[in-house]
């Protein structure tokens, strides 16, 4: 198995209901390192660019909408096969389908206010750790 990085985002519902402590000690029971972070309040134009993959979605408007809403905490992980095994971490998309335990069925309200983001292969992790931290290593 790799050591990989990925990006996650704890977004604004989870920022605002006081949930990033918590999100951050599952992310440390499994064994992933922060390697970067950010707090950031994203302008919907920010939100539209990191998202631009899903312009075409139904949902793509009220999703930046809802993304630049707030703060959101911006991190890299890194640890072994870190994007596949974050994506377990924070179960489905839909909170309603999230297996228990997971961080969305622990903390999210909806498909779209779901707590947190995950990079979803190689080629967005890389994409979007580019996005917030230009210049960062990959691995
Ligand atoms: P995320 O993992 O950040 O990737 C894209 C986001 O779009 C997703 O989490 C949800 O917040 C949102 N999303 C995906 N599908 C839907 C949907 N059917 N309706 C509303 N929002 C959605």
């Amino acid at each position: 198995m790799a050591t990989e990085r990925t990006l996650t985002i704890i977004k604004p519902d989870a920022v605002a209901a006081g949930h990033i402590g918590d999100i951050i000690k599952i992310f440390e029971a499994n064994q992933f390192k922060i390697v970067a972070a950010r707090l950031v309040k994203l302008t919907k134009k920010e939100a539209e660019g990191f998202y631009a993959v899903h312009r075409s979605k139904g949902f793509f408007e009220s999703l930046t909408t809802f993304m630049s809403s707030g703060s959101a905490l911006v991190i890299v992980l890194e640890g072994e096969n870190a994007i596949l095994r974050l994506r377990e971490v924070m179960g489905a998309t839909n909170p309603a389908n999230a297996a228990p335990g997971t961080i969305r069925k622990l903390y999210a309200a909806s498909i779209e206010s779901n707590a947190v983001h995950g990079s979803d292969a190689p080629e967005t992790a890389a994409y979007e750790m580019g996005y917030f931290f230009p210049g960062i290593a990959l691995i």
